[in-house]
């Protein structure tokens, strides 16, 4: 069961607070019957009829973008810069699942469907993230222990699940490190070097759960098959 307001929002006709409107003025019949008290719960069984017209629930999309440097990971932006919305063709009310810095380029999933979101995002499904990092700075082993062990930031305990240096660059004295992470929290891979004295130069999510961009050039997306989607529900039902 669901809120009205909400189901009327989530399938693209209104704002959520066009859609409370809406209800108030008892424009909304639910089953032949007009609702207009906010809050009401409806079931997917239930008919909605909005000014005479029954309501489509919006189909789920499920999108997998290779994000490119200077676009921001929101649905919208009051200095008005581009959005990673802005690069996706649909009418549909899709977000970003978990966020990528206005800096950062890679794998970055958006779907209007807000429980394939959380279990993508909820810590506790263990999902990888992969990220490669460009650091400024040789890292060593005792540092990539730190990371693996767990250090605070911003009075959160973090670890990485995997630390690998990939690459050492004398000459310019930076190295290339593959760190995975299970929680996204905000600037993480970032913070977490920035913690064992790193600063990052440049960063790309490789990978995040079993998704990668593969032939997909910088800015360029594509719909993900049901079975990729099925995929991920199953990561929910195994824990
Ligand atoms: N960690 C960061 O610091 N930035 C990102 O964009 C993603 C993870």
């Amino acid at each position: 069961m669901e809120r009205l307001q909400k189901v009327i929002a989530a399938s693209g006709i209104a704002s959520r607070r066009k859609s409370e409107e809406l209800i108030k003025e008892g424009k909304v019949l639910v089953n032949g019957k007009v609702v207009d008290i906010l809050g009401t719960k409806v079931s997917p069984k239930d008919i909605i009829e909005i000014d005479g017209k029954i309501l489509e629930k919006e189909q789920k999309e499920y999108y997998l973008l290779n994000k490119p440097r200077g676009v921001i990971t929101s649905t919208s932006d009051d200095k008005g810069r581009k959005t990673v919305i802005d690069l996706i063709n649909t009418n549909s009310r899709i977000y970003p699942v978990g966020r990528l810095d206005y800096d950062t380029t890679g794998v970055l999933l958006l779907t209007n469907d807000g429980e394939f979101s959380n279990i993508l995002t909820h810590p506790a499904n263990n999902i990888d993230k992969v990220y490669l990092a460009k650091i400024e700075g040789i890292i060593k082993k005792e540092q990539i222990d730190m990371l693996k062990n767990g250090i605070k930031i911003d009075n959160a305990k973090v670890k990485a699940s995997h630390v690998k240096l990939k690459k050492v660059n004398q000459t310019n004295n930076t190295c290339m490190v593959e760190i995975t992470i299970h929680e996204g929290k905000n600037h993480q891979v970032k913070k977490m070097f920035e913690a064992v004295g790193f600063h990052v130069e440049k960063l790309t999510r490789k990978r995040i759960g079993n998704f990668q961009v593969n032939d997909l050039k910088s800015g360029e997306y594509r719909k993900l098959t049901p079975k990729e989607v099925q995929i991920v529900y199953s990561y929910k039902k195994s824990k």
